[in-house]
């Protein structure tokens, strides 16, 4: 492939402070062979797409070996790829071509939990209990006079218990699906297996990786019961997740780990990074996977579950700025993943939903930091609510009724039909089926539209990447007065002004004294001394 603009990658260690990240659900971006699942010779195809979005670095989502009982998250060979997604030989012509064209590659690390089909949890069965083949899991006996009730009482994320008993009368802990057994991570074996991990892939060139759990891996000694379980209150104790203290997650051990990542990844050239998946009680606890021994960012989700509101939105940028700003290290800014229901719909879907999410785009991309952008949301794409049962693949699905299935469909690159372009020419397989609905918002129904969420996004991060205020991290906020409801900052660098102005108030606001618009999410009326900013709207303005 050749780039008609090639790009050279920088070689600024700190580019992850301000980059903006994609993120590839493999599964669900580009099908090259026509099998209906996404794979990395899909990805390889499109980079040019993504190059010419604007985005700095993507963050593929697990493409191992895996059996796919959660769509990759459960891993039986961190060493390969599955062959759904292609080889490793796919691997790295796609990493060479994506470097070639500037754009970075951060990889998904899954340590928590491995497969339950990985030779280790092979060998743990096979072994028996006390033997050091279980000891890199987490099996105990159980309670009640033959150890038939669980150990105690965890529940899996995905519904039900935690424990799952094995023939021999061991139960073992799965924090999430019976096929993914959590690893003990005080047996040392485990530490070196994934320092060894992290190399292989280092050696290969990757920038950096999103820590799966990051908040996970170590459990309080003694395995103490929670107090608070569907059993006792009728409600699961998914609901304490960053709320409140759990002997399964955020122990202060885990920060060992990641002291000990750290030299590993510094040992790189180029600015190596690892982002966490953490959950904490307190936006101080979170703080604390984050620094110049730990890892480099965390991702802030209050911000994706900030409502839409002015106030909402005020607290937890205040909040996250003011939290990074002590340790030193840049927020992040995330308004969907492949875990949440498209921030599209979680704002009112249909025509309001999709203004409020291309306003929280215009958002997020102007503050300082690290912005993660999920496949589609540059289209504006909805959550698909109407799968049918039998199609939804989420593990989660069957235990407790909720799936995530819906942020998942493939996306549209372009024809009149499902899969819209998602495989091959003629191919019409998918996965996960693509609504009817789907032609007008598809790659090549937006490109070159004016007005078009894509352009918009496209338009945004050629700001982000070009204006001095946003260029750089180093451009702090500064908020403005202006009428309830509406949010406005402004960043200056260099000499210009750039201010952000989103109006979640319920009427039309009077902007004036900011400058000239540079993007907004739709054209804007003058007043005379200013502009109108339509209810629910975003714009950029400009003081040089
Ligand atoms: C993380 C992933 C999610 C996965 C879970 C278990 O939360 O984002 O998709 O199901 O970990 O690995």
């Amino acid at each position: 492939m050749t780039a008609s603009h090639p790009t050279p990658l920088t070689d600024d260690p700190d580019w992850w402070r301000s980059a903006v990240v994609y993120q590839v659900y493999v599964r669900s971006f580009a099908d090259a062979n026509g099998d209906g699942v996404g794979d990395l010779a899909g990805i390889r195809q499109h980079l040019p797409y993504l190059r010419d979005l604007g985005v700095d670095a993507l963050w593929l989502t697990p493409f191992y070996t895996s059996p796919m009982i959660d769509g990759g998250y459960d891993v039986a060979d961190y060493r390969d790829v599955d062959p759904s997604f292609g080889t490793l030989t796919d691997f790295d012509a796609m990493i060479g071509d994506a470097h070639s064209l500037g754009l970075r590659i951060i990889v998904d690390l899954v340590p928590n939990h491995t497969s339950s089909a990985h030779p280790w949890f092979v060998a743990a069965l096979a072994a028996g209990p006390g033997s050091p083949e279980r000891a890199r899991y987490l099996f105990t006996e159980g309670r009640g006079e033959r150890g038939e009730l669980p150990p105690n009482d965890w529940e899996s994320i995905f519904g039900g218990p935690a424990w799952t008993r094995v023939e021999d009368g061991q139960w073992y802990l799965h924090l999430f699906d019976p096929a993914q057994p959590d690893l003990d991570w005080r047996n040392p074996e485990v530490r070196a297996e994934f320092e060894d991990i992290l190399r292989f892939w280092l050696d290969r060139g990757v920038d950096g990786f999103r820590i799966d759990v990051a908040h996970g891996m170590i459990k309080a000694e003694g395995l103490p019961d929670v107090g608070f379980s569907t059993m006792t209150t009728g409600r699961r104790q998914v609901e304490l997740l960053g709320k409140g203290r759990l002997p399964y997650f955020d122990q202060d051990e885990v920060h060992e780990i990641y002291r000990a990542w750290r030299p590993i990844l510094d040992s790189y050239p180029g600015g190596r990074m690892a982002v966490a998946e953490a959950w904490a009680e307190t936006p101080q606890r979170l703080a604390r996977y984050i620094g110049p021994n730990e890892l480099h960012q965390a991702f802030n989700f209050d911000f994706l579950d900030a409502t839409w509101s002015a106030e909402s939105f005020r607290k937890v940028i205040d909040t996250a700025l003011a939290e990074a700003a002590i340790v030193g290290a840049p927020t992040t800014w995330v308004l969907s993943n492949h875990d949440k229901q498209r921030h599209v719909t979680r704002y009112g879907d249909g025509p309001d939903g999709l203004r409020r999410a291309r306003a929280a785009a215009l958002l997020m991309l102007a503050l300082p930091g690290c912005a993660y952008v999920y496949q589609g949301e540059e289209l504006g794409l909805p959550e698909v609510l109407d799968l049918p049962d039998e199609l939804r693949q989420d593990p989660a699905f069957r235990r407790t009724g909720e799936s995530r299935d819906g942020c998942r469909v493939p996306i549209p690159w372009g024809g009149d039909l499902p899969s819209y372009g998602f495989g091959p020419q003629g191919c019409e397989l998918s996965w996960l089926p693509a609504p009817a609905t789907w032609a007008a918002l598809s790659v090549a129904a937006q490109t070159g539209v004016p007005g078009s969420t894509l352009e918009l996004y496209r338009e945004a991060l050629r700001i982000r990447r070009t204006h001095p205020a946003l260029a750089s991290e180093g451009a702090g906020i500064s908020w403005l007065e202006a009428e309830p409801g509406v949010l406005a900052f402004s960043r200056t660098a260099g000499g210009s002004e750039l201010t952000c102005v989103v109006n979640i108030s319920g009427v039309p606001a009077h902007v004036a004294g900011y400058g000239e618009p540079v993007v907004a999410i739709e054209p804007l009326a003058g007043t005379g001394d200013g502009h109108l900013l339509p209810v629910d709207s975003a714009a950029w303005f400009e003081r040089r």
